[in-house]
């Protein structure tokens, strides 16, 4: 099955700090990406992060000036999911709830073409509930990035019951195109990392609620010892801890309340306090000026 060609408009909802990331990816691949959120403002943030990345890249070398300022031309903002109506290709990176994304979908069922794919990049949730109450579940599917979207080369391609095999396979190609390493995964809770990775960050959580170790020592033992670039607290403070927790409940009630992935309450408290990590300046660490130290 061959890739979305790079003439077919791109479609990005969320501009967040995932949204973002695939927009930038998508537009250095080639294709006019509509870049839309329900915030103006984060609109405004997210094509000014992916400048500032693209600058980054042509700093390294990585992306001529060139390619840099063409990419970011291709990054349309749009304030209306009408004026999209020419995506083959919608990708949704919006706030990691069932509901919000099943409405969010139903809508974009109305304003796009009926070839055109829906994907979404959630972190655990059910592929096959998204799609059900829709008029053509076949046409959704996972796209599931890792962040940051155009650093990380992971992208799990995520079937729900109903996928239509042949979207799931343009998917896979695009994403190759991409330069990404796309893998086919069921829609199983947490797919494939984020099964695996809840009782790690899980055991790094009890590890501390026992204090046995601090977050620095244990993020330097999983960095210095097992060869993992982040540790399991500087990793949870990038993805926030608002999405990081959302995805650790909704994996724990899909299996039934196993308590292999019991949800810890300290997820629940930085939650409570705002303290999501660097998006908000605080979480197990603070952040600021570019510096990280320990919160605490
Ligand atoms: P974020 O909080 O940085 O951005 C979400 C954006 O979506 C916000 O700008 C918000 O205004 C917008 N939004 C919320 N509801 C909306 C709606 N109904 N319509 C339009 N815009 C809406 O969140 P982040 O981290 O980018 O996560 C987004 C999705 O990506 C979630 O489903 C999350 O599980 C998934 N994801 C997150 C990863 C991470 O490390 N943060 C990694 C991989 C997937």
């Amino acid at each position: 099955m061959d890739a979305l060609k790079t003439s077919s408009r791109v479609l990005v909802i969320g501009a967040g700090a995932m949204g973002s990331g695939i927009a930038h990816v998508a537009a250095v691949a080639g294709h006019t990406v509509y870049l839309y959120d329900m915030q103006a403002e984060a609109v405004e943030r997210g094509r000014a992060g992916i400048a500032k990345d693209l600058a980054f890249l042509v700093s390294r070398d990585k992306l001529t000036q060139d390619a840099a300022d063409a990419a970011l031309a291709r990054v349309v903002p749009i304030s209306s999911l009408a004026d999209a109506a020419d995506a083959m290709l919608a990708i949704e990176a919006i706030v990691e709830r069932l509901d919000v994304k099943q409405t969010l979908f139903a809508e974009l069922e109305t304003v796009l073409s009926p070839e055109a794919i829906l994907a979404t990049n959630t972190s655990s949730l059910s592929i096959t509930a998204m799609a059900a109450p829709l008029a053509r579940p076949g046409q959704v599917v996972g796209m599931h990035f890792f962040n940051p979207a155009p650093r990380m080369k992971l992208v799990e391609v995520v079937s729900g019951l109903a996928t239509d095999p042949a979207v799931a396979q343009t998917v896979h190609a695009t994403a190759k195109a991409w330069g990404k390493v796309p893998v086919f995964a069921k829609s199983t809770p947490g797919f494939i990392v984020n099964r695996v990775a809840r009782p790690y960050y899980g055991e790094a959580l009890r590890v501390l609620a026992e204090q046995a170790a601090t977050p620095a020592t244990l993020d330097a033992v999983m960095r210095e010892g097992c060869g993992f670039p982040m540790g399991p607290f500087e990793l949870m403070d990038l993805i926030g801890h608002d999405v990081n927790h959302a995805v650790s409940q909704s994996v724990f009630a899909a299996c039934f309340n196993d308590s292999r992935y019991t949800p810890h309450l300290i997820q629940q408290e930085l939650v409570h306090a705002g303290r999501f990590g660097r998006k908000s300046g605080q979480g197990f660490y603070a952040y600021g000026e570019g510096k990280s130290l320990p919160a605490s």
